[in-house]
């Protein structure tokens, strides 16, 4: 049986991990801090690491690692971008989770869109300290709005499902549209321009960095709700909290933030935080930050658990890894996925 070294290990980790760990063939030992080079010693005398989207997987991690002889990383999370692929390539392979449930970010972004334009949080304030007046707390009709999606991949699809279901009027922004009834491609401008809500499903990459900034804000309908439950750095965060200030934004729900890396999953609630933008846009009433929350539900942590143990035993196994990634993926001289079903 092999054994498993886990890091930045949280209950419901755990929960989840262990009720598949049998099944897999698995001995799992969880460890609560973040991986990197220093606490990659603890993983003397295991088989393979589990990681998540704020462990540090550094080229001195990625060495430390190859040297106490690991030579497979399963990526418990679907993005990647803390990994050095390159100080990987042809010693570790990094498996990772493509998918787990468009649904569950889906119907988080939805949420919070909702919670902003009723003002449910306002409202769930008020009356536990028995304030039961609703100045203040006019929202609109969704049904019959216009709400803007950029990026209509799996998780933007799901949540153009809903919108739907609510009657309204969707427009999307993807550089690769996908057919499908009910949904108008435009340019961003006109989405800018026409949507009274927008909500971000794209994911971080140089050309999506910042693509919500000073000028796109400026192109924005007075009022207008922003959602971002895709990544932080999508978003210029000065930019942001201009567009509140100056009411260009009604409200924004962001359940990620470009410095969230040292922040998010942890209890702050003793400390002065040190990033004034964050506690200032904190701060308004209309907004709303979640903790990078929105993948959070029973069954996205089960697929999780079990597609990240599978993952791992398809490698010990010696069987094809179709999650695994690296940094040749897709170039050339390309990796070997299609002659050897690995990478290398
Ligand atoms: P996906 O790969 O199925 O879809 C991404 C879509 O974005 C694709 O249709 C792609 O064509 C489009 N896209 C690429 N470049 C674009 C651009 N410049 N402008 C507009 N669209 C562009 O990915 P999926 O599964 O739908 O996930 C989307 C994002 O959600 C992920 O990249 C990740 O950042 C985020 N996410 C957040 C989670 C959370 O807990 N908050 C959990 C899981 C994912």
């Amino acid at each position: 049986m092999e054994t498993i070294s886990f890091y930045d290990a949280k209950p419901y980790d755990k929960l989840f991990f262990d009720k598949r760990k049998d099944e897999f063939g698995f001995e799992i030992n969880y460890y609560e801090d973040k991986l990197n080079r220093r606490s990659a010693l603890m993983a003397e005398n295991s088989d393979a690491v589990v990681a998540f989207v704020n462990d540090t997987l550094d080229a001195d991690t990625i060495n430390k690692l190859y040297e106490l002889g690991i030579r497979v990383i399963g990526m418990r999370c679907s993005g990647y971008n803390n990994v050095d692929l390159k100080a990987a390539w042809e010693r570790i392979h990094v498996l990772r989770v493509p998918a787990y449930s468009p649904y569950a970010i889906a119907e988080h972004a939805i949420g919070m869109a909702i919670m902003l334009n009723r003002k449910l949080h306002r409202a769930y304030n008020r009356t536990r300290e028995y304030n039961f007046s609703l100045v203040g707390l006019t929202g609109f009709d969704f049904h019959g709005k216009t709400i803007g999606v950029i990026g209509t991949g799996k998780i933007g699809q799901a949540f153009i499902d809903l919108c739907l279901g609510f009657g309204m009027r969707v427009l999307a922004y993807d550089p690769y549209p996908v057919e499908r009834s009910g949904v108008e491609y435009v340019e961003l401008d006109r989405l800018c321009r026409e949507s009274s809500v927008i909500s971000l499903h794209c994911p971080l990459t140089k050309e999506t960095k910042h693509i919500i900034n000073r000028d796109s804000i400026a192109k924005m309908r007075e009022g207008v709700i922003l959602i971002n439950t895709s990544r932080g750095a999508l978003i210029d965060s000065e930019a942001l909290l201009e567009g509140i200030k100056s009411h260009r934004i009604g409200a924004a729900g962001l359940d990620v933030y470009e410095e969230e890396t040292e922040l998010f999953y942890e209890d702050f609630s003793d400390t002065i935080i040190q990033d004034d933008v964050l506690a200032r846009l904190i701060s308004m009433p209309n907004v709303i930050v979640t903790s990078h929350q929105a993948f959070l539900t029973e069954e996205a942590l089960d697929n999780i658990a079990q597609v990240t143990l599978s993952n791992l035993r398809g490698y010990f196994d010696g069987k094809p890894l179709p999650n695994e990634v690296c940094y040749r993926c897709g170039r050339e001289p390309g990796c070997r996925k299609d002659e050897l079903k690995r990478c290398f």
